[in-house]
């Protein structure tokens, strides 16, 4: 039985046309999984539709034997899947604590917080020096090391982080993946990413999928995926009009 499941999707934006065409996917509990595929494939899309953040026009989406296709994205939070968007969304004028504080709305136990709050400081020592900084005036790669850390404040089962190197220095990517590792070896946590740079994405990853143009294109283990003729065909185009690395 599949942590998550995702059945022949569909869905877009507005009245606009379907973005994703027919995508299906099976996420296993406490696997890690990196989507790769080139710009507009819809990757983002895939990942804010299971969140609950664009509409499912067609097809199914399960987590736990929980129908989610139809709930609304706080429901969905609630069952522990969480999303950290591509561009980090962090609440700019409130400071570091401020903003893992709000990570835990739906948690109303003052104690379980603060228990919270501390374990994440832990994980992201950077944060905790820095707690009474503004989210505006962070860095890149503390600005995403927060994202993290506030979707840890609902304790995830389930985290989907969309582009966590985008930006980012090398040295501070290999930081952010180092603890994206520790998420499913220590805590537990099934891990999905997307990721342009496909080399370290698939490099920290189990498993991987192959999105274009709103399907999924291939699926494999990463390592396999890695080396797959295919995927540097798919790339070829994205390469010659100057696209990413990888
Ligand atoms: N808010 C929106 N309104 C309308 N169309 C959108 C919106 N967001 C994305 N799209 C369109 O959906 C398609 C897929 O976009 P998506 O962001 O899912 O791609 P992606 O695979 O994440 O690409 P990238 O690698 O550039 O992040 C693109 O054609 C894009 O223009
Ligand atoms: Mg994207």
């Amino acid at each position: 039985m599949a942590l998550l499941e995702v059945r022949d999707l569909r869905s877009g934006y507005g009245t606009g046309p379907d973005i994703l065409n027919g995508v299906s996917m099976n996420i296993e509990e406490g696997g890690s999984y990196c989507i790769i595929g080139p710009n507009g494939a819809g990757k983002s899309t895939l990942l804010k539709t299971i969140a609950g953040l664009v509409p499912t026009r067609e097809g199914e989406i399960v987590f736990e034997q929980n129908p989610i296709d139809r709930m609304r994205p706080d429901r969905i939070l609630s069952l522990g899947v969480c999303f950290v968007p591509q561009d980090r969304t962090l609440f700019p004028e409130m400071t570091v604590k401020e903003n893992l504080r709000m990570g835990a709305f739906l948690e109303r136990d003052r104690q379980t917080v603060n228990k919270r709050l501390k374990e994440v400081l832990e994980l992201f020592p950077q944060l905790g020096e820095r707690s009474g900084q503004l989210a505006q005036t962070m860095s890149g790669g503390e600005q995403q090391m927060l994202a993290m850390a506030r979707a840890l404040m609902i304790r995830p089962r389930l985290m989907m982080i969309d582009e966590p190197s985008l930006g980012l220095a090398p040295q501070i990517t290999d930081m952010i993946f180092g603890i994206i590792r520790t998420l499913r070896d220590e805590m537990g946590i099934t891990t999905v990413l997307v990721e342009q740079n496909v080399r370290r994405g698939l490099e920290v990853t189990e498993e991987a999928l192959v999105m274009d143009l709103g399907t999924t294109r291939f699926t494999g283990r990463s390592n396999q995926i890695a080396n797959d003729p295919r995927i540097r065909d798919l790339y070829m185009g994205k390469l010659a009009t100057g696209g990413a690395d990888g």
